[in-house]
């Protein structure tokens, strides 16, 4: 990281890729003048092509708007020229809304502030580097410090704001982008498209392509939470790129609350990139020496297609985001009642099944919804989190004793976001849930959510979940939120701060799980959302694995696990082998099929083991060997995306390729068996091109540059959704 005095260039560097700002002479306007492959030049001001009439400011006063509307901004301000999207605006105490950035100072230090209240990417100062960037708007009376934070070998660039309000009256902030960058993407040499992730409760996280026309395009959630329906993530991908070769710029928002991601091409087909909170509903005040932080985004450039972004943020991710003291180790094997039971389970059905799934090899019973209140269904009782002692004689303690004496350990399901209208505490608390007063909230679910923003409420959910967690022997808690946020209002928040609740909110989450998991530091915390509607960095910052999606059934986990394993490590994929006809879409699998895909993730079961058919029953030992075999290459691996059935319709395949390249895991799933083919030739990638693998069902020994140029055969298997694993290992020289 160097700034270049005579040029007043900032280049940051990292192993592969060079981000370039540029400060212009006399204005002092912040310029970004480069982010993508490695450059040598730190002098490289031309890139911001300042030197080209009309775009001189200070030779061309009379028509200002011509050098604002085209200059590249590393950080747009509002209202004085530049009509693209602004990274910052503000409504001052005149109700006006002019920003304008000027540069003041900096620094340059090792390391990595951590934010207060925020999840974040850290960094010793031994692997990361940090510049601050002090910019200021002299007639608003405020300053804003653009952080860069560089993980050079990890080759990522994290980026924040941070926004005070110097002057000394209010200031309200409207937008803060947390990334704005205007990137030169000269379309006559090549085309980039977005790639984003989209979904629906049950088919979360589907990649999807998209041409970028002019004027802006945008994916975001304001519902609260980071969302099924859209993902804080987009990606520009050249269209010369594929897995393994070609552009990819990846963006990630590591929030769990409302975002928006936008790319905007302009009038010079030049692209501007902007990632932060979702300025709808969005209106923070800052009294005078107030300080916004908003959260970062991760900015990676990838030579190497989508799989390099892919192996990039896994890395970063395992290495620098999540803290969790399981995060290097294998889970314990869960077995979750929910499409078990669902509500109809007491104390003796759980111990059937813990003591069927003992045999079979699996470590932990999960007890999901339903063991408090009166809840027999999804009506009642969120929000009183007392055992259902009718349900649970003797109590939790009395069954989690149990079920350790069978040799399981137990984890507990909750959803303390929540409140339903038919409880105690409704009935005690009615202004403790979100809403607009004289306005009846939207329930969903059959449920409300409670108010974050007030001190009291987070002290009641923190005490009620920490209280049954001190009951009995719990050592994993997966914590649920089954509704989106609507009517958004606050009794507590003043009528200048309603505007907050929504950030608000999502940092009481936050705390709460700092809270949780630094009072229990062994438990095993995974996050949920309705499946997975708040899969996104932000959670992983306090939970080392996240529920992926409510859909079980594997042929749509295929497409799910895709696009989650696009940007996500394989860690952190809650994924679990379901009975069939699949309780979603009621299609039917082999259930080593269903093993085999779940193993790509965290790895459990979701079945009444007490109840299904003996054929299954006796694979289960088996699929148990295979995670504890498989899972410490899955976990630390490097991950290929050999071919896609979301593309190709009929055939899967994924590789993890140990870091040491000396072992590899294959995963392939015909999804149609297709007549007279007998087998398909699958390229492998990112082995040893010099060492010789072994194919362990064959035996057959192969260097790894046949293996990637050449391929493997992988045999046509006999009926749609067979699936097969091959297993690579090197041999000794
Ligand atoms: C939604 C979750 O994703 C499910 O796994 C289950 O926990 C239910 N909620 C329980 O209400």
């Amino acid at each position: 990281m160097v700034y270049n005095e005579a040029s007043r260039i900032f280049k940051l560097d990292t192993a592969h890729t060079s981000y370039l700002i540029g400060l212009v002479d006399e204005e002092g306007f912040i310029g970004h003048a480069y982010f993508g492959k490695t450059i040598s030049d730190s002098n490289a001001g031309y890139l911001m092509r300042t030197g080209e009439p009309p775009f001189v400011p200070s030779q061309n006063g009379r028509d200002r708007s011509s050098f604002f509307d085209a200059f590249p901004m590393e950080f747009p301000g509002c209202n004085t020229g530049d009509y693209r999207e602004s990274a910052i605006e503000v409504l001052d105490e005149g109700g006006h809304n002019g920003v304008e950035i000027i540069y003041r100072d900096h620094r340059i230090f090792a390391g990595k502030p951590t934010p207060k209240g925020l999840p974040a990417t850290f960094g010793g100062d031994d692997d990361c580097m940090t510049l601050e960037i002090d910019g200021v708007d002299k007639t608003l009376g405020l300053e804003v410090t653009l952080r860069y934070s560089v993980f050079a070998d990890a080759d990522v660039v994290a980026r924040s704001v941070s926004v005070k309000n110097a002057s000394d009256q209010p200031i309200f902030l409207t937008r803060l982008m947390s990334a704005s960058l205007d990137m030169d993407m000269e379309p006559v040499q090549e085309n980039y498209k977005l790639l984003t992730l989209h979904g629906s409760w049950a088919r979360e996280r589907h990649m999807e392509f998209r041409e970028i026309g002019r004027g802006k395009v945008s994916v975001g959630s304001t519902r609260g939470e980071s969302s099924h329906q859209e993902h804080p993530f987009m990606a520009l991908v050249s269209e010369k790129a594929d897995q393994e070769n070609g552009s990819v710029y990846g963006f990630h928002f590591v929030y769990s609350g409302n975002f928006i991601a936008q790319v905007e091409r302009t009038q010079f087909d030049s692209l501007r990139v902007q990632m932060g909170i979702h300025p709808k509903n969005f209106c923070w005040q800052l009294k005078p020496g107030e300080s916004f932080e908003a959260p970062e985004v991760i900015l990676t450039y990838s030579a190497e297609g989508l799989g390099g972004m892919s192996r990039t943020l896994h890395d970063l991710y395992r290495n620098h985001l999540i803290r969790s003291p399981y995060k290097d180790k294998k889970r314990p094997i869960l077995i979750n009642n929910w499409e078990a039971t669902y509500f109809d389970f007491n104390t003796e059905k759980l111990l059937d099944i813990a003591r069927e799934a003992k045999k079979a090899g699996i470590e932990m019973l999960v007890m999901d919804d339903g063991w408090f209140g009166y809840r027999n269904d999804d009506n009642t009782s969120l929000g009183d989190w007392t055992v259902n002692e009718k349900k649970l004689p003797g109590g939790l303690k009395h069954l989690v004793d149990e079920v350790n004496k069978i040799g399981l350990k137990f984890g507990i399901w909750f959803e303390p976001e929540m409140i339903s209208p038919d409880s105690d505490l409704y009935r005690a608390h009615p202004d403790w849930a979100i809403a607009i007063p004289d306005r009846t909230p939207c329930r969903s679910r059959n449920q409300y959510v409670l108010d974050l923003t007030r001190r009291e409420v987070v002290e009641y959910v923190y005490h009620a979940v920490a209280r049954v967690l001190q009951e009995a022997n719990i050592e994993y808690v997966k914590w649920d939120m089954n509704r989106q946020l609507t009517d958004l209002g606050s009794v507590y928040l003043g009528r200048e701060n309603q505007g907050e609740l929504s950030h608000r909110y999502v940092l009481a989450v936050y705390e709460l799980q700092e809270r949780l998991t630094r009072q229990f530091p062994e438990l095993l915390l995974e996050n949920c959302s309705g499946g997975g509607a708040r899969f996104d960095p932000g959670m992983l910052y306090y939970s080392p694995q996240i529920w992926c999606s409510d859909d079980t059934d594997a042929i749509e986990r295929l497409v799910i696990q895709e696009g989650t394993a696009l940007i996500y490590p394989l860690s952190t994929m809650g994924a679990h082998v379901s009975d069939c006809p699949n309780h979603t879409v009621g299609r039917n699998t082999p259930f080593s099929t269903r093993g085999n895909v779940a193993l790509a993730g965290t790895f459990g079961y979701e079945l009444d083991i007490t109840k299904i058919s003996e054929e299954d029953r006796a694979q289960i030992p088996e699929q148990v060997k295979l995670y504890h075999k498989y899972n410490d290459l899955v976990r630390r691996g490097d991950y290929y995306r050999i071919a896609s059935y979301r593309e190709n319709h009929f055939f899967d395949c994924y590789e993890v390729v140990a870091k040491d390249k000396r072992e590899a895991l294959i995963t392939c799933v015909q999804v149609m068996r297709r007549p007279n083919y007998h087998s398909r030739m699958i390229k492998l990638a990112g082995l040893d091109a010099n060492l010789r693998y072994r194919n362990e069902e064959t035996g057959e020994v192969y260097y790894g540059d046949t293996l990637m140029n050449a391929g493997i055969p992988v045999q046509e298997m006999w009926g749609d959704f067979q699936s097969r694993l091959i297993h690579l290992t090197a041999e000794e020289e």
